[in-house]
C-alpha cells in the first residue's frame, strides 16, 4: 500500500495516514500520556487552504507505542468553525484536565481562545470533550493587537497570588508578544495589563512555552504548583514563524514579567538546530521529568506527500532539562526508547586517524539508535573560532564540510549511505578554541543525503561551548529511522532533527552503509561506540 512506503518513520510518531503539524496539549493523566496535534482530516495536503485543521488525538502508555483515538477537537462551533488551532493542556486541582486552544473564526482567520473539558474523566483515554459553554473564553479587542496573530495559549501557571496564568502568543504593535492573562477558575480569563515579555526579535511568537528549571537538577517541576526558590525560567518562542528559539531568565514575580539573561535575540539558543518547530513541553508527574516534542516537515515535495499519504512527524519525546553551567538546556531521548534496541553491537578502543572510515556492521542501519564517544588526543592545535559564524551556522556546515580536513575534526559519522557513495548523510563535529573556552560545531549536512532533486536538503548546524580541558570527550547520538535523523551532540546541547529521502532505501534487503570516520589532523579515539537496530513501535494503529 501507499502507506508503506520506504520513507515511513518506524519509531517516530505520526497517525496512521494524512497531514499533521503541531503537537498540541501534551500530558499525563491517570497512567496515560495523551498526543494531540494538529491533524488535517481531508488528506495529506498542507490544510491551510481548507481551513478545516482538527486535534487529533493518540495515547500511549510508554511515549513510544501509540494508539489512536478519533479527534478530540473538531470545527463545529461559531469559535472555531474554520479550525481548531494549536493549545494546551493543565491540569487543575491535581484531576481536572483543561485544554485551551485557538479557534479561528472566519475566512480571514480572525483568532479566539477556548476551552474544552473531558466529557467522562473516568474514560482512561479521554476520548471525548466537550467545549465550555463560555467560549470564546478569550477575544482579541487589544489596542494594538493584530486578531489574525494571536494564538496558541500556553500551559497555566499558578502565581503567589494562588490564580491561574496563561500566555498567549501575538503580535502587538507590530512584533512579537506574550500576553498574560489571569483567572481564578481557568474558565474566565482578564488580561493583565503589560505583557509577560515582548521582543522586535520577530513580527510574532507561536507556540509560546514557559517552564521552570532548577539548576544543578534534571527533574522536571510542575507548573501547577509553587516553583522552589532558586529556579529559572525559560521562555520558548516559535520565531519567523519557522525556529523555536528560547531565553533562560528569571520569573519577577513583584511585576509578573519575564526578565531574559540577555535581551540580545541572536545569541538566544535554538532548541534544535534542524528540522524542529512547534514544539512543546509538559511535565510528566509519572516519572517527575519535563518532556519536549515537535513537528517535523516533510521536505520533499506536496505531492510526494499527497502520494505518500502521510506528511508530517513528530520528533521522539525528550527530557529536557538546564545545564549545570545555567546557560543551556540539555535533551535527550526518553529511556523509554531503549524498549526498542535489539542486536546490540558494541566497539571498544577504536582509533580514527585522518583520512580512517570504520564500516559500522551488523545493525539494521536504516531503524538504528548509535551512541558514540569520541576523545580528544590533543587538543592544543585546535583552529582558532571566529564569533560571527554563531551568526551563520548554515554557511560554516557548508563551507567546513565533512571533506575539509581540520586540525581538531571532522569527525562523526556517515550514514544512510549508498554503496558508491553518491548517497550519504554525515553527522559531524569540529573544534575550535575561542578566547575563554572551546567550541564544537556540530553539522548535519544533507546535502548529499538523495539523488532525488528538489528536495530540501540543507547543511543545519549549531555550537556549543565545552570545557575541554576537564574532559576530552565529545559525544554523539543519532537516532535513525527510515526518513528521520535525530541528533543528539555533546550530551544534548545541541540537537539536530533532519529529514532524508535517499533513493538507495528502495528495499529493506539492500541496507545502506554507516561508518564513523575522521577527516582531522589529529588523531581522535573511540573509546565507545555502541549500535543496535531499533523495531518498529505501534505508532500506526
Ligand atoms: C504553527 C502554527 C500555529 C497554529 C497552527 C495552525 O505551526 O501556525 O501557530 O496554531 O500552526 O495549524
Amino acid at each position: 500500500s501507499i502507506l508503506s512506503s520506504k520513507d515511513r518513520t518506524a519509531y517516530h510518531f505520526q497517525p496512521p495516514k494524512n497531514w499533521i503539524n503541531d503537537p498540541c496539549g501534551p500530558m499525563y493523566y491517570n497512567g496515560i500520556y495523551h498526543e494531540f496535534y494538529q491533524y488535517n482530516p481531508d488528506g495529506s495536503f498542507n490544510p491551510n487552504t481548507s481551513l478545516n485543521i482538527v486535534w487529533g488525538h493518540s495515547v500511549s502508555t510508554d511515549l513510544v507505542n501509540w494508539i489512536t483515538l478519533e479527534p478530540a477537537l473538531e470545527p463545529d462551533t461559531p469559535n472555531d468553525i474554520k479550525g481548531c488551532w494549536s493549545g494546551s493542556a493543565t491540569i487543575v486541582s491535581g484531576d481536572q484536565p483543561v485544554i485551551i486552544y485557538t479557534g479561528v473564526i472566519d475566512i480571514e482567520k480572525h483568532q479566539v481562545q477556548n476551552i474544552a473539558l473531558p466529557k467522562n474523566r473516568s474514560d482512561p483515554y479521554l476520548r471525548e470533550w466537550t467545549k465550555a459553554s463560555n467560549n470564546p473564553v478569550i477575544q482579541s479587542g487589544v489596542p494594538g493587537l493584530n486578531s489574525g496573530q494571536f494564538r496558541d495559549p500556553t500551559t497555566g501557571w499558578i502565581g503567589p497570588d494562588g490564580l491561574w496564568r496563561i500566555a498567549v502568543g501575538a503580535q502587538l504593535n507590530g512584533y512579537g508578544a506574550a500576553l498574560l492573562y489571569k483567572s481564578e477558575d481557568f474558565l474566565n480569563w482578564t488580561r493583565v495589563d503589560h505583557p509577560l515579555y515582548s521582543s522586535n526579535a520577530s513580527i510574532m511568537f507561536e507556540c509560546l512555552d514557559f517552564f521552570a528549571v532548577l539548576p544543578g537538577s534534571n527533574n522536571g517541576l510542575d507548573m501547577s504548583s509553587a516553583i522552589p526558590n532558586g529556579a529559572k525560567h525559560v521562555l520558548k518562542m516559535g520565531m519567523n514563524f519557522g525556529e523555536d528559539v528560547y531565553v533562560i531568565g528569571v520569573y519577577d514575580l513583584k511585576r509578573d514579567v519575564f526578565v531574559p539573561d540577555t535581551d540580545d535575540s541572536r545569541l538566544w539558543p535554538r532548541i534544535d538546530y534542524g528540522n524542529f518547530y512547534a514544539s512543546k513541553t509538559f511535565f510528566d508527574s509519572k516519572h517527575g521529568r519535563r518532556i519536549i516534542w515537535a513537528w517535523t516537515t516533510e521536505t520533499d515535495s506536496s505531492s510526494d506527500d499527497v502520494a505518500k499519504g502521510w506528511a508530517g512527524i513528530h520528533s521522539f519525546p525528550r527530557t529536557i532539562w538546564l545545564d549545570n553551567d545555567g546557560k543551556r538546556l540539555l535533551q535527550w531521548p526518553v529511556e523509554e526508547i531503549e524498549s526498542l534496541r535489539r542486536n546490540e553491537i558494541n566497539h571498544q578502543k577504536l582509533e580514527l586517524k585522518k583520512g580512517d572510515l570504520f564500516e559500522i556492521k551488523g545493525i539494521d542501519t536504516l531503524q538504528a539508535d548509535v551512541e558514540i564517544d569520541f576523545e580528544l588526543t590533543s587538543i592544543d592545535d585546535a583552529d582558532p573560532f571566529d564569533p560571527s559564524w554563531l551568526f551563520d551556522t548554515e554557511k560554516h556546515c557548508q563551507e567546513a564540510d565533512a571533506s575539509v580536513h581540520g586540525a581538531i575534526g571532522p569527525f562523526g559519522l556517515v550514514i544512510l549511505a549508498s554503496d558508491n557513495m553518491e548517497e550519504h548523510t554525515v553527522v559531524h563535529f569540529r573544534v575550535y578554541k575561542s578566547q575563554k573556552n572551546y567550541m564544537i560545531l556540530m553539522c548535519s549536512d544533507l546535502r548529499r543525503s538523495s539523488l532525488t532533486p528538489g528536495l530540501d536538503t540543507p547543511a543545519y548546524g549549531g555550537f556549543f561551548e565545552l570545557d575541554l580541558e576537564k574532559e576530552r570527550k565529545i559525544s554523539l547520538r543519532t537516532l535513525i529511522d527510515r526518513s528521520a535523523v535525530e541528533s543528539f551532540g555533546g550530551g544534548g546541547r545541541v540537537c539536530i532533527m533532519a529529514r532524508v529521502y535517499p533513493v538507495s532505501l528502495v528495499d529493506d534487503d539492500h541496507q545502506p552503509h554507516m561508518y564513523a570516520f575522521n577527516n582531522g589532523s589529529a588523531t581522535v579515539r573511540v573509546p565507545h561506540l555502541r549500535a543496535w537496530s531499533m523495531r518498529t513501535a505501534q505508532v500506526s494503529v
